[in-house]
């Protein structure tokens, strides 16, 4: 039943994406990989075809004198969210061509060269977008050949390890996807080299790197490489390519390096930004007259809390500090003010990724508008606080609180049918559902939700 339903909600959603671009609003939605692919198996082998194939992460061959060598695919570009490679070997970067040479022993002793094209950006499915990220070729050499091969020369040589990943796309232009499309997949690849591994960044948007500094300074100690625009050929000895996408702001337990998960993300986000309260408040814990901190997070252009300072009110009058603010973009400055609260409000949007800078504990309350969020509202923040060990509540608002009711009558399919208005179509959805949409509270039936709040702060 449940999966039925899901796989309606996500079959509806699917088609949605890709109209969205120029849109501070936010979508997320990748079909989920729903089956196991067929699995080759291949040994050492002579036949050249077997480039894209996927093959078990790792298998050993036998050579005749009995020694076992480890082989390791380079690119794996058969995931439907993402391409990736992982080389180690000889490996020359040229960036303004785009091309990466290996000379390499991990597949073992193939015969000739093997070639992918790889968009570091893990949204492959949206090709809207993809559109606008560079690709790279990403070209091996067994180190048999490597004598009969022209790889170009080193122009610098690097000791660490690096990692190439594009930050255009939708990551430059919404904070939910910067975290979820490369913050986070960027931890899970470069957490391992602890500091020691280079990025080399494509679509670089100085902005982007500038906002998000502090979080890229604890997984490089070095400074970010423009590779673009680079006419010397970088060398390094080991290559990660893309970005591994799992779920929406988690991290896949199987394939993280060093079995790294979402606590050790919100670790080093504490770290980055020096964020001092680890957990959130307990009522009734101590002596002390300490009251619960409750940010509002309002929105200014669409979504609004029409009636924000009477919530402020009903949540002073129950004992809460109210901190009423817009997402700032100084995260320095906004990762604090969020990190000081313990509980906070907003309704479904962007925003809301500044959740990773509250303490453990602490309860996520995701306002949902009219027109069917349930399942966009879970995947996006729902799922993913929990895995934050955050404590989540839902407040689906009526429709005598939303401003669709003065556009359309109650019984209308906007309300009764959001499906026959947007039919799957994201600009259509963001238009009547997010755009034009704004709350009002009615506060005597909200008082429940800050009544449950005030009891889950007892645990
Ligand atoms: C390649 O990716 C697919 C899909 O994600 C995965 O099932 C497979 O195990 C991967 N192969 C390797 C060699 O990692
Ligand atoms: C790889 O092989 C192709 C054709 O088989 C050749 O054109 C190309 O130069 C080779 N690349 C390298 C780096 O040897
Ligand atoms: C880089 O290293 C290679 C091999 O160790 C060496 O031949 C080459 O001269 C070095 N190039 C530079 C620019 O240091
Ligand atoms: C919200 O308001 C501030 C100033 O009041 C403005 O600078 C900002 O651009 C507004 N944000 C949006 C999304 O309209
Ligand atoms: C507000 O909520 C209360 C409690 O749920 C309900 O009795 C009342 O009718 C609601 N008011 C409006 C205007 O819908």
């Amino acid at each position: 039943m449940f999966s039925k339903s899901f796989n309606r909600y996500e079959h509806r959603y699917w088609s949605i994406i890709g109209f969205f671009i120029f849109s501070l609003a936010f979508f997320i939605l990748l079909k989920p990989y729903l089956g196991p692919l067929p699995i080759l198996n291949l040994k050492l082998s002579m036949n050249t075809d077997i480039t894209v194939q996927p093959i078990e992460n790792t298998n050993t061959s036998h050579i005749s004198s009995g020694e076992v060598i480890e082989t390791k695919q380079i690119c794996n570009v058969s995931d439907p969210k993402f391409d990736f490679c992982d080389v180690e070997g000889d490996i020359r970067v040229h960036g303004k061509s785009s091309t990466i040479f290996a000379a390499t022993s991990q597949m073992g002793d193939f015969v000739g060269n093997k070639s992918w094209n790889v968009k570091p950006y893990p949204r492959k499915k949206d090709q809207f977008m993809m559109g606008m990220i560079k690709e790279f070729s990403v070209n091996a050499i067994s180190r048999r050949e490597e004598a009969a091969a022209t790889p170009p020369p080193c122009g610098i040589n690097h000791s660490v390890p690096a990692v190439v990943f594009s930050v255009g796309g939708y990551a430059a232009i919404n904070h939910w996807h910067a975290f979820t499309d490369i913050l986070i997949p960027l931890f899970a690849a470069s957490a391992q080299f602890q500091g020691e591994v280079k990025f080399l960044v494509t679509n670089l948007e100085e902005f982007w790197i500038m906002k998000y500094e502090a979080i890229l300074e604890q997984l490089s100690r070095y400074e970010i490489i423009n590779i673009d625009t680079e006419d010397q050929v970088h060398c390094f000895p080991h290559l990660i390519v893309g970005l591994q996408h799992y779920k929406e702001l988690r991290i896949d337990p199987l394939t993280a390096s060093k079995g790294y998960s979402m606590k050790e993300f919100r670790k080093l986000i504490r770290n980055a930004y020096s964020l001092k309260k680890l957990t959130a408040i307990k009522i009734g814990n101590s002596n002390s007259q300490e009251k619960p901190r409750l940010l509002i997070l309002t929105r200014n252009a669409s979504r609004r809390f029409l009636n924000v300072n009477e919530i402020a009110e009903l949540a002073k009058s129950m004992g809460f500090e109210v901190v009423i603010t817009e997402a700032l973009t100084n995260l320095d400055k906004f990762s604090n003010i969020v990190n000081s609260c313990d509980v906070m409000i907003g309704i479904h949007g962007a925003g809301l990724t500044n959740f990773v800078f509250l303490p453990n504990n602490a309860i996520l309350i995701q306002v949902l508008p009219c027109g069917g969020f349930e399942w966009l509202a879970s995947n996006c923040f729902g799922d993913p606080a929990l895995d934050m060990e955050l404590r989540y509540m839902e407040y689906k608002i009526k429709e005598e609180e939303s401003t669709l009711l003065e556009q359309y009558p109650l019984d209308h399919p906007v309300f009764k049918d959001p499906h026959s208005i947007h039919k799957d179509d994201w600009g259509m959805f963001k238009s009547v559902y997010l755009d034009k949409q704004d709350v009002k509270f009615n506060v005597s039936r909200f008082k429940d939700t800050f009544l449950e709040v005030l009891e889950l702060l007892h645990h």
